[in-house]
Parts: C-alpha cells; sequence; structure tokens
C-alpha cells in the first residue's frame, strides 16, 4: 500500500465537496486537518473547484487532494497542476484510464459490477470508487466483490450517512468511504464551519468504532 493509500486507510473516510466558492476551501480543509481527516476529494463541477484545490494545496501540502467527476485528459492535467494527487472518474472510461496510465497519473474509477471491476483490475487499477454503492448492493455487494477481488481495495460511495458508514468501515476490502456526508451543502452554503466541525466529531468516532483511526 502507497504511503497515501496507508493514510487514507487510518483515517476511512474522503470527504467529497463540490466547492461553489473558493472562500471555502481553506477553512474546510484546516477543519478537516485539525479533525485527523487528511483527504479532500474536489468534484470538478464548478469553476471553483481548480482555484480551490491550488489554494489548499499551497497551504497546506500534507492533506491528500483528489479531484472528482474527471472525464477528459484536460481535466486530468488540470487538476495534477493544482495540486491533486489522484483522479476520481464516476464510470471506468478507457480512453482516460489509458492517458492515466501513459502518464503516471493515479485513477481511481468509479465501477459498480463484476465486469468493470474485472476491467479496471486487469489494466492495473486496484484501488476503485465503488459507485453508486448503496444502489449498488451496499456492503453485501462489497462482501462478495472482495472473494472474488482479492487485491482490489475500494472506496464506497454514493449514499454513505452516519448510519451506514460503521458498516462499511469495518470490511477489510474498504480502503475508505467516500460522500458529501462530512461537509454537506447546506453547512458549506451557511457557513457553518461549527456544524462542520461537530460532523466530523460523529465520525471520526464511527470511524474509531470501526478500528480505523
Ligand atoms: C458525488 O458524486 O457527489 C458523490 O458520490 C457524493 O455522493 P453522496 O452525496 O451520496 O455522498
Amino acid at each position: 500500500m502507497t504511503e497515501i493509500n496507508a493514510r487514507i486507510n487510518r483515517c476511512g473516510v474522503i470527504p467529497v465537496i463540490n466547492i461553489k466558492k473558493t472562500e471555502w476551501a481553506l477553512p474546510l480543509a484546516e477543519i478537516l486537518l485539525e479533525a485527523g481527516f487528511p483527504a479532500l476529494e474536489i468534484t470538478l463541477r464548478s469553476d471553483a473547484a481548480l482555484e480551490s484545490m491550488r489554494l489548499i494545496h499551497e497551504k497546506y501540502p500534507e492533506m491528500i487532494l483528489s479531484a472528482g467527476t474527471v472525464f477528459y485528459p484536460e481535466q486530468a492535467e488540470a487538476a495534477m497542476a493544482a495540486g491533486a494527487n489522484f483522479l476520481v472518474t464516476p464510470g471506468y472510461e478507457a480512453n482516460l484510464a489509458a492517458y492515466c496510465k501513459e502518464k503516471g497519473y493515479a485513477l481511481v474509477p468509479g465501477c459498480a459490477s463484476p465486469s468493470e471491476i474485472q476491467t479496471a483490475y486487469v489494466n492495473g487499477i486496484s484501488v476503485q470508487k465503488f459507485f453508486p454503492a448503496e444502489l449498488s448492493g451496499g456492503v453485501a455487494a462489497l462482501k462478495l466483490f472482495s472473494g472474488a477481488f482479492r487485491d482490489v481495495k475500494f472506496v464506497p460511495t454514493g449514499g454513505i450517512s452516519l448510519s451506514n458508514l460503521g458498516s462499511y468501515l469495518k470490511e477489510a476490502c474498504v480502503l475508505a468511504c467516500g460522500g458529501s456526508f462530512m461537509a454537506p451543502a447546506g453547512l458549506l452554503e451557511a457557513g457553518d464551519w461549527d456544524g462542520i466541525r461537530a460532523l466530523c466529531k460523529q465520525v471520526a468516532s464511527i470511524a474509531k468504532e470501526a478500528g480505523r483511526m
């Protein structure tokens, strides 16, 4: 396991945010780091995304940043230049996968079926986003997948909440869970940093209970 994956595995969570304002970037990164969560995925779904990554990378180089919703090589390049450690996609797409392999960029593609998992795996990708996790069979599906795909680690994302997080984190095949549950849009919009701090505490206690952190 790489050092980055080991840090992610230890805390068990990758908060995913669709950042609308660059002003959110640094306060959020600070809160997450203070609470023991060193990873953050910023989706490339807004104009603020790349600049936010740059700001965080500059001030907190220890933060593990991933760029989400990457579709094209140009986006991969922009995200890597902004400080991304790895790239996340909703599905597995051969062109982008080949591009990332050639460039040596770590790619975590969304895979939700045995065919997708196998395709990504034989193409050298052993960390995969299990997406959309809850709709694709949740923990029960992961238990079956992990029998066949012993070397694959999953990042279940999509439908993860405080109530099901613990059951995912107890699975050895789960590197970490991704999701908007730690910094939900409503709290970000309201600038409710105390609310996000409180959620981080709750998540930390769930993660500890599941043997992480
Ligand atoms: C996303 O694509 O926005 C992520 O999968 C987050 O999903 P969630 O809001 O269900 O956590």
